[in-house]
């Protein structure tokens, strides 16, 4: 077994300070994309602590142990394509960025964490692509699937050496990948040295705003090192000379950040709509984490009396999704194979495998119709609508599904 090691965030990612406050622990987890084949469970598993801070200087929300990075993102079993409302959603963004920045077949669109290709493939009809992916194994399936990429984590090296390769870059984009860089000082170093300067780097990521409101707790895995806020994220492109020129909250993963950095250009109206946003909800004090910390108290104690209903009721209960938020949640609320039979999960990968520290066995979706159980627990809250209209026919045989952010709901 690979011996892992962390270090501690001794001072904040984006500005420097030392004084970080504490938000919330979530105790010991393993890694919650670790996902266990039947041989593995007999192994003990390697857990980390889950903690997170709080910078009073320029808001950003991080943790306070940083695994290394190498052995989350080298074998990652995560695929956009498995996703069908991401994908769409990625399809409408590659659309409508290459109407607003007229990309033309000349112009290069380049990907930071680009998985398995879905959002480049969308870009591929109005411009050249290419990917950088650290996780060798979805590198070259992109790769062999017709979309070019590089096997990297995205540095300034990384950078020059495309810019030799391939030329400047248009677009350069990073979607569901900011959050897990420990260094953005080097990834926004070479963003300026990649980009055209009429060029756009479009990021995005989960909105701490929607983490500690309408969304979860379990959003807090040991891959997300941060939590975005616009005020963050502001100050972190103010050292390196880049303006915000847009910002907007978009419905993915609840509520993420769509943020525009450019060189140069003008600002739109959207960015000042979600500075005011943020500020209306506190997200630049301290208090409006501590009181998230209470309430994700409460929501772990709803739950556990929930599920111990159904058991003394003889209700069955299964999981839908086994993402990685699924397993922060499972595990903080210390949830096993007797509480939740089985997971479901579309993504090939991950079934026949069992979830980390839960041990709950991943089967394909096919078992719902079969087994129609009483509950099912929606650990992919975050495509709610997509899943509760997909699922009608279960639904109206009795089955209902109990969403469990931010509070406890059954429907
Ligand atoms: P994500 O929230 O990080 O995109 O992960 C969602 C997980 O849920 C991913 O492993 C795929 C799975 N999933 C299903 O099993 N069924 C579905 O209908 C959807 C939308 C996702
Ligand atoms: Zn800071």
């Amino acid at each position: 077994m690979i011996r892992t090691t962390y270090h501690l965030q001794r001072s904040c990612r984006i500005c420097g300070a030392t004084r970080l406050l504490p938000v919330l622990d979530l105790g010991k987890t393993p890694l919650a994309n670790a996902f266990l084949t039947k041989r593995a469970l007999k192994i003990t598993e390697r857990k980390y602590p889950l903690a997170i801070l709080f910078c009073p200087r320029c808001s950003l929300v991080q943790l306070r142990h940083v695994v290394d990075p190498s052995v989350i993102f080298t074998d990652y079993h995560y695929r956009t394509g498995a996703s069908k409302p991401l994908v769409e959603h990625f399809k409408t963004m590659a659309h409508d960025v290459a109407r607003d920045y007229r990309l033309t077949k000349k112009d290069l669109v380049v990907e930071i964490g680009s998985n398995d290709g879905s959002l480049l493939k969308a870009f591929a009809q109005n411009a050249q692509v290419l990917g950088v992916d650290p996780a060798g194994n979805v590198a070259r399936e992109a790769t062999r699937s017709g979309v070019e990429t590089i096997s990297a984590f995205f540095t300034e090296k990384v950078a020059r050496r495309i810019v030799l390769t391939h030329g400047r870059a248009k677009v350069i984009v990073a979607n569901n990948v900011f959050a897990h860089i420990d260094d953005l000082d080097d990834v926004l170093k070479g963003v300026g040295e990649l980009l055209t300067d009429d060029g756009v780097f479009i990021f995005e990521a989960h909105w701490v705003g929607n983490l500690i409101g309408k969304g979860g707790y379990d959003q807090i895995y040991h891959e997300h090192l941060s939590y975005f806020s616009l005020h963050a994220a502001k100050y972190l492109a103010g050292r390196f000379g880049l303006l915000v020129t847009d910002a907007a909250l978009v419905p993915m993963h609840g509520e993420s950040l769509r943020i525009s950095l450019r060189k140069k250009g003008p600002q739109k109206a959207g960015v000042k709509r979600v500075l005011e946003k943020e500020k209306r909800l506190m997200l630049t004090k301290y208090a409006a984490y501590k009181n998230f910390a209470r309430k994700v108290a409460v929501s772990k104690a709803q739950l556990r009396a929930f599920l111990a209903t159904c058991k003394k009721k003889h209700r069955a209960v299964v999981g839908y999704g086994a993402p990685g938020k699924g397993n922060t949640l499972l595990n903080y609320v210390g949830l096993r194979a007797k509480d939740i039979a089985y997971l479901t999960d579309t993504t090939p990968e991950k079934q026949g495998t069992y979830a980390p520290g839960s041990h709950i066995p991943i089967l394909s979706p096919a078992v719902l119709a079969k087994k129609r159980p009483d509950y099912i627990l929606l650990l992919a809250w975050n495509y709610a609508p997509q899943i509760l209209a997909k699922e009608k026919t279960l639904r109206k045989k009795g089955t209902k599904f109990i969403i469990p952010v931010p509070e406890v709901r059954v429907v």
